[in-house]
């Protein structure tokens, strides 16, 4: 079955184009039924239309509380026909009215290596932590914020002294190649759940050298005589 994606946005909506490019591409067995948002100036919108991707919005700010505001939502996309959610930037936290309407289908991407630094400042707190690698999330969506299941992940030097927006671009561009990844396998029906232990059927494995070591990344890199 072709799976009908929603994304939600609340601004740039950079995932949101990397999602519709692997889509229109065909790497992606879905159709993006809608893309919400929040808020009605987002550029993810703006981005959806170019497409000829239908748009909805509904404002936060006139519902008195988050399940309130969640039950229009749900209303909204499955209107559209969703059947999986992607928080693409969409800066709400959900509650069971919305998760429940959509089990094990709202995943979401966030820009550091959790369970470190969840908020809405990850590279910020990554940089100013002084952490030596940095990286990107996808996950499933449950009730706490940047908590469910994890997907996939991606690591990236962090180089000496650098601030926090250079971090964040430099894991934006990761960003838009896991996440398109983790939907077409997610469209493929090639995940499962045990637990919190996400499976992806048919994903390669880790390959080990003779002696047993993994690939792996390192910053700074090892001199010659650590390396081997
Ligand atoms: C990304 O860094 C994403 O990880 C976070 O919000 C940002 C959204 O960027 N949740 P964009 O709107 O996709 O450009």
């Amino acid at each position: 079955m072709h799976m009908k994606l929603a994304v939600l946005v609340s601004g740039s909506g950079s995932n949101l184009q990397s999602i519709i490019d692997h889509v229109e591409a065909g790497h992606i067995n879905a159709e993006i039924a809608v893309v919400f948002s929040n808020k009605e100036d987002a550029y993810g919108l703006t981005r959806a239309s170019s497409h000829g991707i239908p748009t909805a919005v509904i404002r936060h700010t006139e519902y008195s509380d988050r399940e309130q505001f969640d039950a229009a939502m749900v209303q909204v996309l499955k209107d559209h026909g969703a059947d999986t959610i992607a928080l693409a930037g969409f800066m709400r936290m959900l509650t069971p009215v919305f998760l429940n309407a959509f089990p094990m289908r709202v995943i979401n991407i966030h820009p550091a290596l959790l369970p470190s630094f969840p908020g809405t400042h990850g590279q910020r707190d990554a940089a100013d932590f002084g952490v030596r690698l940095a990286g990107c999330t996808v996950h499933f969506v449950d009730e706490k914020m940047d908590h469910g299941p994890v997907i996939i992940q991606a690591a990236t030097p962090v180089a000496p002294g650098v601030d926090g927006d250079t971090l964040a671009g430099q894991i934006l561009r990761l960003e838009h190649r896991i996440y398109p990844q983790a939907l077409a396998w997610l469209a493929d029906g090639r995940i499962s759940l045990d637990g919190r232990h996400v499976h992806i059927a048919g994903a390669e494995e880790p390959v080990c050298d003779t002696d047993g070591v993994g690939p792996f990344l390192v910053n700074p890199p090892l001199e010659k005589a650590f390396a081997s």
